[in-house]
């Protein structure tokens, strides 16, 4: 099959790679030509584990290709995936323009039937937008060529992107023309051969599901972050708490974790969006509301037991920050917690060194060169004379360090735990003083 992903960044260039693996040819589009010629010399401008190995292959095999010529990529593929960013704007709302770009581009140059798939989360609503631009597009250029749009909303979570891809849990596809259904079904057929995994619906429904999806997992977090406040003032471990929910399985383990809030291109964004698309029908969403001021008051909680311990005035010290992506196996620091704790302490005066497996490139580019932030070549060179160390991103490798060096090494035996990934009697028992989430 011929498929044209238009926009290559975490979903685009994920989904055309995988689609690419299974045998498709597939042509990536997009308009930032950095990128493009990063992906063109054999680079690949984003870490995800697996991806650059299958952009390898695939290249190679002339299966995967990109580009920023748009008549080429209109031209290239049967299926054209819209895959470009949908941020909030300033009410909240999706701002729509790149959807509607990459939708004129197309209107304003197909030439034979096309399937346009909308794969950013986009508002409901969107295919009948993405169908009318399109139509409009046509018409001004009196051209009568067929076409039909669907809805393919994207599960994948960075970090296991294209694992997620390649076994997804659900294929939703929101589509009414038998065409479309036809080829996407045909185009998931390879990645779901243990059984069935594609649900068809209408075309509103699919668009509502994704947001439902991310609003019931961010409801989770918050949920379990206000819990652990609670906990914390009335001297119970969340930790027990969590695993005596989690073990029913009406609620299950997963995302039951609490720690300093929700970040991500995702969550933030589509919790706005949700919302502002109920408040154009005059139904506020009070759940979702409350969601989103859990999560912003959460991101303080971390820095406000530090300055409890240690009073207002930073001025003079200095922080290890362990972790700056919003969270494991990413290089992603859109709405990542870790900006607002390095801002902060800087604000109050401090020193900042950090320390991030991969995002320290990206941690570069997003906090710019920030007087007072330093950046460390190793976990334990972070912490040299720092009067804490504070976890905000739980990566594997922080996991199990030596606390007893981690100690000799602090000016200050203090650990805040923004994600109680330590074990609090172990981290005492080497004379820290231990402060986690809701573990008082
Ligand atoms: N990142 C995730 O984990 C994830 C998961 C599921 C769904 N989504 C959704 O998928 C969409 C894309 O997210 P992302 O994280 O991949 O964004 P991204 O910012 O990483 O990538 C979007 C790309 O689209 C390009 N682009 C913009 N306008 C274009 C145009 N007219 N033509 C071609 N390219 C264009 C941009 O240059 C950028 O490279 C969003 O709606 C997002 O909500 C993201």
């Amino acid at each position: 099959m011929k498929i044209t992903m238009i926009g290559s960044g975490y979903v685009g260039l994920v989904t055309g790679s995988c689609f690419a693996e299974v045998g498709n040819d597939v042509l990536c589009l997009d308009i930032d030509a950095r990128k493009i010629d990063v992906l063109q010399k054999g680079g690949v401008p984003i870490h995800e584990p697996g991806l650059a190995e299958i952009i390898r292959r695939n290249v190679a095999a002339r299966r995967l290709r990109f580009t920023t010529d748009i008549d080429a990529a209109v031209a290239h593929g049967t299926l054209q995936f819209i895959a470009v960013g949908t941020p909030a704007d300033e009410d909240g709302s999706a701002d729509m323009k790149h959807v509607i770009a990459a939708a004129r581009n197309i209107g304003g140059r197909m030439a034979d039937f096309k399937v346009i798939v909308d794969k950013s989360t986009v508002p409901v609503g969107t295919a009948d937008l993405v169908r009318e631009t399109i139509a409009s597009s046509l018409a001004a250029r009196r051209a009568d060529i067929p076409f039909a749009v669907a809805s393919n909303p994207e599960f994948l979570k960075e970090g296991a992107a294209v694992d997620d891809f390649m076994r997804p849990d659900r294929v939703v596809i929101g589509a009414d023309d038998e065409r479309a259904i036809a080829l996407l079904r045909s185009v998931y057929a390879p990645f779901q051969r243990n059984h069935e995994r594609v649900l068809v619906m209408d075309l509103r429904s699919a668009e509502l599901t994704k947001y439902a999806a991310n609003a019931m997992l961010a409801t989770r977090i918050s949920f379990m972050n206000e819990l652990a406040n609670l906990a914390d003032a009335l001297g119970a471990d969340i930790e027990h708490v969590r695993q005596g929910i989690g073990s029913d399985p009406r609620i299950g383990y997963h995302f039951l974790y609490p720690g300093v809030g929700y970040g991500g291109s995702c969550f933030p964004k589509d919790v706005k969006a949700l919302q502002a698309t109920a408040r154009d029908h005059q139904l506020p969403l009070r759940i979702m509301a409350a969601v989103e001021a859990v999560n912003e008051a959460q991101k303080a909680r971390l820095l406000d037991k530090l300055t409890q311990r240690l009073g207002d005035d930073l001025r003079g010290m200095s922080f290890a920050i362990w972790g700056l992506a919003f969270k494991p196996n990413t290089d992603d620091m859109r709405e990542a917690p870790s900006q607002v704790t390095v801002r902060a302490l800087l604000d109050r005066g401090a020193k900042v060194v950090a320390y991030d497996p991969v995002a320290m490139d990206e941690a570069r580019r997003v906090l710019g060169t920030l007087p007072g932030l330093a950046y460390a070549a190793s976990p334990i060179d972070a912490v040299d004379g720092a009067d804490a160390l504070i976890v905000v991103t739980e990566w594997k490798e922080f996991r199990s360090p030596d606390f007893a060096d981690i100690k000799r090494r602090l000016r200050r035996p203090l650990l805040f735990d923004g994600r109680n990934l330590f074990e609090p009697s172990l981290v005492r028992s080497a004379g820290l003083e231990y402060f986690g989430i809701g573990r008082s």
